[in-house]
């Protein structure tokens, strides 16, 4: 036996997968041709380089309810659900309806709609910022908080935690999962560009701290005295698998801040309405200054929303800060936003998400116990995952130094047995209101067999 994890042997994991990929690449020859055929226009074949991954991309068909088809004729259970969008379910009827009869009235006007309204007020109530802007994704929310809090700040300079990812905007594109040998001392982390084509002078003001480390906050306020504008997190890091704030970290984040005058930031791309109906603020119990949406607020649509404290937000309405968009707010999105918030992501949908996520998170610790796996589960709401070690995991440095062939040989599995998964060791699942127990268990047997495989 070589190297092991726990007791499992990673030779054999090189095994099982070298034979898990040849299957998966047997069963997607259609996939593999419309990607080979993509290449000739689209560069890696793909729309968005995440989509890019080994063993090869899987081109979708449809999807109805929890289940999508690849152009293979695979049917799959999604637990990927477009990285965590759609926890509506696919072609819900309500938002269907909403979006077709949104689509005889008109689809597009760059003119405020009565609905936008409506959107605001929820979100007002849900996540309990009284002043709300919509943009197109959550790449643009990051972007427009981070200048809302230079403009209000006057100030430059951004802190980040090591390992989040906001969107591809220069500013926030730094140590989004820095190489081992790049990422520095643990109490200072480098700022590390995660692509050619951002400035230096711009990686400059993005100063990177370590997750749950309020410490390592203070150091760099101390070390930029009167610099700087904002600190952003992901309040539970959902991509680097599922990290949860320690008790009190959120909440000392957000003191910290405004003993500096900076302004405390959320970014609940993936955390809002998911976790909670009013995501990591409402779950955790802290308001910040600035709460960053997108992803499952719109039902399927291209979405995103900025909202904030009256005063911040005020830069806005007196000029001070450009908050724009064609597409913000426009008819077709707002449908389908009002219809997720007010008609399937109701208490009763949340009650459903829990229910399910106990039943798997559940079934997954049986078989972790059952086969004495040094795994663990974390969930919450519509998302979790499995973590591939038997200690939590509190920031990067920990992530980095997990091995990550056990999340890919996972992946294979579901892919294998009709479970679509995000793909990546850093990725997690999303349930759906359309999800059923069915689906769970489909999920629960695939990774008993994995564990069978892994111990026989
Ligand atoms: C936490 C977080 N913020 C922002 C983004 C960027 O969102 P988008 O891809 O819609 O631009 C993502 C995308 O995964 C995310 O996970």
């Amino acid at each position: 036996m070589g190297l092991t994890l726990g007791d499992v042997d990673l030779d054999r994991v090189a095994t099982l997968t070298a034979r898990e990929e040849s299957e998966f690449r047997s069963r997607r020859t259609r996939s593999r041709e419309l990607w080979q055929e993509a290449t000739e226009y689209i560069p890696r074949g793909v729309p968005s380089s995440f989509q890019d991954t080994p063993p090869q991309p899987v081109f979708i068909d449809h999807g109805k309810g929890s289940h999508v088809w690849d152009v293979d004729g695979n049917e799959y259970a999604d637990f990927h659900n477009g990285f965590g969008v759609m926890v509506v379910g696919h072609a819900h009827p309500a938002i269907v309806a909403a979006v077709e009869s949104q689509m005889h009235r008109g689809s597009h006007f760059a003119q405020p709609v009565a609905e936008n309204i409506v959107v605001a007020r929820e979100l007002a109530r849900r996540f309990r910022q009284p002043q709300w802007r919509f943009t197109n994704s959550g790449t643009e929310s990051t972007l427009d908080a981070i200048r809302l809090a230079r403009g209000f700040t006057n100030r430059e300079r951004i802190i980040k935690i090591e390992a989040s990812y906001h969107g591809h905007h220069d500013a926030l594109l730094v140590s989004v999962e820095p190489p081992v040998d790049a990422m520095g001392d643990a109490d200072f982390p480098n700022s590390v560009p995660m692509t050619g084509g951002i400035p230096a002078s711009t990686v400059a003001l993005t100063t990177v701290v370590g997750f749950n480390d309020l410490a390592s906050l203070e150091r760099a306020f101390a070390a930029h005295p009167g610099e700087v504008a904002a600190v952003i997190v992901e309040p539970a890091m959902m991509n680097i698998g599922f990290v949860l704030p320690d008790d009190g970290y959120l909440a000392g984040m957000v003191e910290t801040a405004h003993r500096h005058g900076a302004v405390a930031i959320f970014d609940e791309v993936k955390t809002g309405v998911t976790i909670a109906p009013g995501g990591a603020t409402e779950r955790f119990g802290v308001v910040p200054d600035i709460v960053c949406l997108a992803k499952a607020i719109g039902g399927g649509l291209p979405c995103g929303a900025v909202g904030g404290r009256a005063d911040i937000m005020a830069t806005i309405t007196d000029g001070k800060v450009a908050q724009l968009g064609t597409f913000n707010g426009n008819p077709l999105t707002t449908a389908a936003s009002r219809a997720t918030l007010l008609e399937v992501l109701t208490g009763q949908a949340y009650s459903h998400l829990d229910a399910l996520t106990e039943e798997l998170s559940g079934g997954l610790r049986d078989v972790m116990s059952e086969y004495q796996l040094p795994f663990h589960v974390v969930s919450m709401g519509a998302r979790g995952c499995v973590t591939y070690r038997e200690e939590p995991v509190r920031n990067y440095r920990d992530y980095a130094a997990m091995d990550k062939s056990l999340a890919y040989i996972s992946w294979l599995y579901q892919s294998n047995r009709g479970v679509l998964m995000a793909p990546g060791a850093e990725e997690n699942w999303t349930l759906s209101v359309q999800h059923t127990s069915d689906d769970v268990k489909r999920y629960v047997a695939n990774f008993r067999e994995l564990a069978r495989d892994l111990k026989a």
